[in-house]
């Protein structure tokens, strides 16, 4: 998508969005006994706006009130052909209050005109009265372009028989506002984080065929190839030198070799200050192993790598953006089968930390990969905090649906900064407890721990299980994403499918946290 900004003129020609900004809602006081109640204006168009619509002898305010149209944010009024048949045709899209825009708002408002546009090939977005918030005109209109870029995402490569007509055609945009130099400069940020979305929804949405580990590593190696990160792959021979036993006893029923990705990015001052550790769980398919799933949307299985997913995709905004801040990513990428060389219900592991695990089940595996990986990320890196992410358990979606993701933590402050982040950019945390009570369900008679707590309080049993890795109190978080990395129905910035969800909220917590 080609996004430009610039100066606001009114237009002469092609599709043209202009965007108004809700009526006053005039006096609410309430009226005096008999006295008629106090009538709002209509919603007001701004300078462009109204010359435009001056030329076009009115035809936007006829539509407006003939729509009954208020202003109310992200509703919008279409006035085909009006005028001289120069300009096609003209979306009349809602601000609500101006006061209330902030960046999340903006992108959705963004995500609304890619969908009343995407089967036009240009237009021009009209943005005045933009403002009047605490955020600033130009990141509401780098946001607004940023929301109808994140909206276009699709994942057709497949779709050989799909009728040309029925494709998305939008690749070029102007944003009008009246400050358009600073609004490029905000955007760059953003479409970085776009970018990293896009390589998040890439590696999500490919079927478990194409991506395995090995392919995994390949693609992610590919699309960072420009970015000045480094990317070391470890193989199964490697990580077994290494002692990373549970990690590779989930992979070992699979015809598809165990990797562990690791992709550096320093982009701050003191290349060789203490990173950050941002570790994904990547089991590219989940079957259950002999533990085996139902049938039944078992295919959604595919996406139990969506925490490696957006590992990939935040070093890729990360370094796109230039982000001053020493990252490092980790993916444990798995593939779990059932299979005669599988591991077995009740076999022993020993973990890289030297622990013990009983597998009671082995659909339990995410827990298996990520205690090496949050191990050999502690020993070889020395991270000043930890953030996991993974498709972890079913029980975070009984517990929270898709609206957020489950946040555990051994440090309040580390997920305050999470939680805020997720606030501000729209990708919500919900906090659960930790505690030796939940701890004590991993009791095993044989090993020093068993890789399932009982049947209720799934979600937590599973962060305590991680817990158990974690060494002299580093200040970690696991985030369970299971119920947000996948749509059925989309979301308000996605199409049905992948979500990205993640990459957005890490590169917040980045950015405000540990950079300058
Ligand atoms: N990948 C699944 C969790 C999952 C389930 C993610 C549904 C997305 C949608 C995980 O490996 C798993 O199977 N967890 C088990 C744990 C149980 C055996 C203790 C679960 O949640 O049922
Ligand atoms: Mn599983
Ligand atoms: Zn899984």
């Amino acid at each position: 998508m080609k996004i430009a900004f610039t100066k606001l003129v009114a237009p002469v020609q092609g599709v043209v969005v202009i965007a108004v900004p809700e009526a006053p809602k005039g006096n609410t006081a309430k009226p005096m006994k008999g006295a008629k109640p106090v009538k709002a204006a209509g919603p007001a168009l701004g300078r462009t706006a109204t010359a435009l619509d001056s030329r076009l002898g009115g035809a936007i305010r006829r539509a407006m009130a003939a729509a009954e149209f208020t202003g109310k944010r992200e509703r919008t009024v279409q006035v085909l052909s009006p005028g001289d048949g120069k300009i096609k045709r003209v979306i009349v899209v809602g601000l609500g209050d101006p006061k209330t825009l902030d960046a999340p708002a903006a992108d959705r408002l963004g995500a609304v005109l890619h969908t009343a546009l995407e089967r036009e090939q240009a237009a021009i977005v009209v943005l005045e009265d933009i403002g009047a918030g605490k955020t600033g005109a130009a990141t509401i209109a780098a946001h607004i372009a940023g929301g109808l870029v994140m909206k276009s995402y699709r994942f057709d490569k497949y779709r050989t028989k799909e009728e040309a007509d029925a494709k998305p055609r939008l690749n070029d945009v102007a944003i009008q506002s009246d400050a358009p130099g600073e609004a490029a400069k905000v955007y760059a940020g953003v479409a970085a984080v776009n970018d990293g979305i896009f390589l998040t929804r890439d590696l999500v949405s490919e079927p478990a065929n194409v991506i395995y580990p090995e392919t995994f590593c390949q693609r992610t190696k590919a699309a960072l190839a420009n970015d000045g990160v480094s990317v070391e792959i470890l193989n199964v021979a490697q990580m077994k030198k290494l002692g990373m036993g549970a990690l590779l006893g989930v992979g070992q029923g699979s015809i598809r070799e165990s990797r562990l990705l690791i992709m550096r990015y320093n982009g701050a001052k003191n290349k060789s200050a203490q990173p950050l550790a941002i570790v994904g769980k990547g089991v590219t398919f989940d079957t259950g192993g002999i533990s085996l799933k139902q049938p039944g949307g078992m295919w959604d299985m595919k996406w139990d790598m969506g925490g490696a997913g957006v590992v990939a995709g935040l070093m890729h905004t990360l370094a796109r953006r230039k982000a001053k801040v020493n990252v490092v990513g980790l993916c444990g990428l798995v593939e779990n089968m059932p299979d005669a060389n599988a591991q077995r219900p009740g076999d022993v592991v020993t973990s890289m930390s030297g622990q013990t695990v009983e597998v009671q089940n082995t659909d339990a595996e995410g827990r298996l990969v990520l205690c090496d990986v949050l191990w050999y990320a502690q020993q070889r890196f020395k991270p000043r905090a930890i953030v996991d992410l993974a498709t972890l358990t079913g029980a975070i979606i009984v517990a929270l649906s898709e609206h957020y993701a489950g946040l555990f933590s051994n440090n309040d402050e580390l997920a305050e900064s999470l939680s805020a982040a997720g606030r501000n950019v729209g990708e919500r945390l919900w906090r659960f407890p930790m505690g030796d009570e939940y701890d004590r369900e991993l009791k095993s008679l044989i090993a020093d721990m068993k890789n399932i707590g009982g049947p209720r309080a799934g979600s937590i049993t599973a962060a305590q299980f991680l817990k158990r890795f974690i060494q002299n109190d580093t200040p970690w978080a696991h985030l369970d994403i299971a119920g947000v990395v996948w749509n059925e129905k989309g979301t308000a910035l996605a199409a049905p499918g992948a979500t990205g969800y993640g990459v957005r909220l890490l590169n917040r917590f980045i950015a405000d946290n540990y950079e300058g």
